[in-house]
């Protein structure tokens, strides 16, 4: 059976056909739009553009939100204008087919536990850098929902009194720190001081951002004003990730979204912090950190799969 797997994320919407070993044979992008009915029928659009010339047996959604008990409501999100948006009846009157709903990071995660980076654990505690931070975390090989279906909103723990403000009307919160966009924010900071920064200065658009990609490549050419950005938001995931094994003991951390194709320039960064930061460091066992094998296809192949488990 195939199925449709579609990620909706902050800035993409991205969408595929999954055969039932998670290998995506055919894929789209669009941009995600601002109003939610607009976005609804983009999504619809790419299911109906797929189910045009192949048997679709399911169709699962992952979305960059809170995402209810019932799998049906978009409580809220942080960076996407929903609240309480009935996403699920929105999607099934339109494509005609039941969906299933399950968080971006989530089902990222799920896919790394079954076809990716994961594979042979069953704890695991997956991150995505994007626009936001995503989190993902499987216990004893089952995704944890929590009471509420909210469970995993790990971009959204404090990591910063009285920090900077975050989507979720909180501040502080890891998410701004150690996301796609904190990046650029450290990277334009560093542009500012002139020094180290200069090359990143260069990179600037027209609308004063510097694109990430092009931090990246960067890192990759070895500038030390991009390195000490990376460095920074490396050094907050790390951090965070010492109380995440605190509270889970997870075997594992995989990280992905498109920062973490930087590889081990971001993961030597983050596995010192999280040593520096991690309790009974030294007289304990410590988790691996691994980054995601599925990269940014992780979504949509684990809400496909999810979906496919669900029919
Ligand atoms: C949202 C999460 C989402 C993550 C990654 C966060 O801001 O709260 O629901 O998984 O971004 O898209
Ligand atoms: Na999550
Ligand atoms: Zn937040």
């Amino acid at each position: 059976m195939l199925t449709v797997g579609i990620d909706i994320g902050g800035t993409k919407i991205a969408g595929g056909v999954v055969d039932p070993g998670g290998v995506i044979i055919e894929k789209t992008r669009v941009d995600t739009p601002k109003d939610p009915d607009l976005l609804a029928e983009a999504v619809s659009d790419m299911v109906r553009h797929f189910a045009a010339h192949r048997e679709i047996g399911a169709v699962g959604v992952a979305a960059a939100g809170f995402i209810d008990r019932d799998r049906a409501t978009v409580i809220h999100a942080p960076n996407i204008a929903w609240q309480n948006e009935p996403l699920r009846a929105k999607l099934e009157s339109r494509i005609g087919m039941p969906v299933t709903i399950e968080n971006d990071a989530n089902a990222a995660g799920w896919a790394e536990y079954r076809f990716g980076a994961g594979r042979g654990y069953r704890d695991i505690v997956m991150l995505t850098m994007g626009t936001g931070v995503g989190g993902a975390v499987i216990v004893n090989g089952e995704l944890y929902r929590g009471g509420h279906g909210v469970a995993g909103e790990l971009g959204h723990m404090r990591f910063i009194r009285n920090g900077l403000p975050c989507g979720c009307g909180q501040r502080g919160c890891l998410e701004q720190y150690a996301s796609g966009r904190a990046l650029q924010r450290e990277a334009n900071s560093i542009a500012d001081e002139g020094g180290i920064g200069r090359a990143l200065a260069e990179l600037r658009t027209e609308k004063g951002t510097i694109p990430g990609p092009a931090i990246s490549r960067l890192v990759l050419a070895n500038d030390p004003g991009a390195r000490e950005a990376l460095g920074r938001v490396a050094t907050a995931l790390g951090e965070a990730c010492g109380g995440f094994q605190a509270v889970l003991d997870p075997e594992l951390f995989v990280i992905g979204g498109g920062v973490a194709q930087l590889g081990e320039d971001l993961l030597t960064p983050m596995r010192t912090a999280y040593r520096t930061s991690l309790p009974g460091y030294g007289k304990r066992p410590v988790a691996e950190f691994a980054i995601a094998a599925l990269v940014n296809d992780a979504g949509i192949i684990g809400v496909a799969d999810l979906a496919a488990g669900s029919v």
